[in-house]
């Protein structure tokens, strides 16, 4: 379990302050995936990489804490402090554009064995990583590739394979199919829902396809400028979905591909949606596991 406490998450550059994430309370309960949606720079990756504890200048947690509610492989809690240390092991991250985030110098099969721990075993490492390759659907040829020998679909695989290879608790997926063709993307979230019901751990997924999180996930967080507007059951969440900005997104759908719901999204803010959207950080729960935002009333008085 993971639980978010007042978050506030700010980028402090030069003598500016942007609060990126601004006052987030939520419990995200082990063994479900949770998918991530909102307009682009409403904070997502923001509190997704503070959750994977990669907290660096100029972002910094402001106000509030996470509580990590599992040991690590070394059998100690898991906090803010010292999650690094757990970083592949027992939790991981997908990050946005992770195709390219695979070091270009190093073979395929050396980056399953690069991790402190690992040196002593190396041989049945690799065997073991190639058969998981394998089974990721990535020929036996791929251990000794660079990643510029493999496609983007591939190397995206590759990434999977390393970032569930060596069973975390918690797996972070930052849009990790966009710059993908919509087939392949469909068929690399498959996989990831096929591994962690495999594995029972907890998934955060970003996308901005409505549609793959509805058939990938269990439970919804809908962000929009900095806060969760709503959070609950998938289920509950699309057939009755209570925020305005949370409605538009599932009257968007069907959409295909990222790049188009962008166009939706940004369109929509842009012709007055801003207001009726922007969400208390309160959270009511309005159902049982469905909770929204208490949001101002969009200001219609001229219309
Ligand atoms: N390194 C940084 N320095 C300064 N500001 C940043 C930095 N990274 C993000 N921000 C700002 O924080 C806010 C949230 O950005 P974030 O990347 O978390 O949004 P996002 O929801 O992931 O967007 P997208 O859908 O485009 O990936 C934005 O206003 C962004 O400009
Ligand atoms: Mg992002």
């Amino acid at each position: 379990m993971i639980r978010l406490n007042d978050l506030k998450i700010s980028y402090r550059i030069a003598n500016r302050t942007i609060d990126a994430v601004d006052g987030v309370s939520l419990t995200i309960p082990d063994g479900c995936i949770v998918g991530i949606a909102g307009e682009s720079g409403s904070g997502k990756s923001t509190l997704m990489k503070a959750i994977y504890g990669d907290i660096q200048a100029p972002m910094h947690i402001s106000r509030g804490s996470i509580d990590y509610d599992f040991q690590g492989a070394d059998g100690r809690p898991v906090t803010t402090q010292t999650i690094r240390r757990q970083w592949f092991k027992s939790i991981s991250y997908i990050p946005q554009s992770s195709m390219n985030s695979l070091n270009p110098v190093i073979r395929i099969g050396r980056q399953f064995t690069d991790f402190p721990g690992t040196d002593s075993n190396k041989k049945r490492v690799l065997e073991q990583a190639r058969t998981y390759l394998g089974k990721l659907g990535l020929p036996p040829e791929v251990m000794e590739s660079y990643p510029h020998q493999l496609s983007g679909g591939m190397r995206q695989r590759v990434m999977i394979g390393l970032a569930t290879f060596f069973q975390p608790d918690l797996i972070i997926a930052d849009e990790p199919t966009t710059a993908l063709d919509v087939v392949v993307q469909k068929e690399i979230l498959m996989l990831l829902m096929e591994l962690q019901e495999e594995m029972g751990n907890t998934i955060l997924v970003v996308s901005h396809d409505m549609g793959v999180h509805y058939q990938v996930t269990h439970k919804m967080l809908i962000m929009y400028a900095g806060r969760v507007v709503e959070y609950g059951d998938t289920e509950s969440v699309f057939g009755d979905p209570q925020h305005p900005y949370t409605k538009m997104l599932i009257d968007s759908l069907p959409t295909i591909g990222d790049d188009s719901m962008r166009g939706v999204i940004a369109s929509a803010a842009g012709a007055g949606g801003d207001r009726a959207f922007r969400a208390e950080p309160v959270l009511v729960e309005v159902k049982p596991n469905h909770f929204v935002a208490r949001a101002p009333q969009p200001d219609n008085v001229l219309a």
